[in-house]
């Protein structure tokens, strides 16, 4: 595992964004692996700024979500869809029948299956980003999830739920389920980026660097990735 320290959010979106815009270059029909949450967002805005400046384009890449909330529509304001149109995909020339993510809606065994078969059949992912959760969740693989897991519904956890209810009117209004790409198919990406920032994250950050690797804390099965970089800011650092 490598890991950067960096003091800033700012700095470390720029940081990120920079690798992205690199392996968009590099390889202009590059698969893409996005997440939601506050995590990216900073990276999200830093991309939009260098495709306006003529810096990349996105017209070749084709991009696959980690996961959405199961049993709300796309349209819907906390949608991941929403998320991604809204942070990133409105604001840059990406052809909209490359961009995948998981369905809300629907019989979630065929959601599962169609998103699985076509990772597989781009080849994998060349990039993936990743938030991480307090519980050292990633994507919305909770504690307790099988380690070969591909694409699959959660129950999610009581804590994922309060940390997400941020977002929402209400707790009640969050959802209690959702699809997420397992932790095989994280794995199976060429090369990861984590991004970890607030003293919130420490904890889980400690167990996903030192921690014993177990499915208690599903980041732990990281150390096992031959390529991925933690990009932290000082707060989420200090235990380590
Ligand atoms: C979102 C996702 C989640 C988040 C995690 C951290 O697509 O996969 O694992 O990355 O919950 O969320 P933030 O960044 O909001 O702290």
């Amino acid at each position: 595992m490598k890991i950067e320290i960096i003091d800033s959010y700012k700095k470390i979106s720029r940081r990120v964004a920079s690798i992205v815009a690199r392996q968009i270059i590099y390889k202009n029909r590059s698969i893409l692996g996005f997440a939601t949450g506050s995590s990216p967002i900073g990276t999200y805005s830093t991309l939009i700024k260098m495709y306006e400046y003529g810096i990349i384009d996105f017209s070749e890449i084709t991009t696959f979500n980690l996961d959405e909330y199961y049993g709300i529509s796309e349209d819907h304001f906390q949608s991941y869809h929403y998320f991604m149109n809204t942070n990133l995909f409105d604001h840059v020339n990406v052809n909209r029948e490359n961009v995948n993510i998981p369905n809300g809606i629907g019989d979630p065994k065929t959601i599962c299956e169609e998103y699985n078969k076509k990772i597989d059949s781009c080849g994998g992912i060349d990039l993936q980003i990743l938030g991480i959760g307090r519980n050292g969740h990633i994507g919305f693989n909770e504690p307790g999830v099988e380690f070969d897991s591909t694409t699959h519904l959660v129950e999610l956890k009581k804590e994922t739920i309060e940390a997400n209810s941020r977002f929402f009117d209400s707790i009640e209004d969050v959802p209690k389920k959702a699809i997420t790409m397992g932790i095989k198919t994280i794995l199976n990406c060429q090369k990861i980026i984590l991004i970890a920032t607030g003293i919130e994250k420490a904890e889980a950050v400690f167990k996903t660097v030192r921690g014993k690797i177990s499915t208690d804390t599903p980041s732990s099965i990281l150390q096992l990735h031959p390529d991925i970089t933690l990009f932290l800011d000082e707060e989420a650092a200090s235990k380590l």
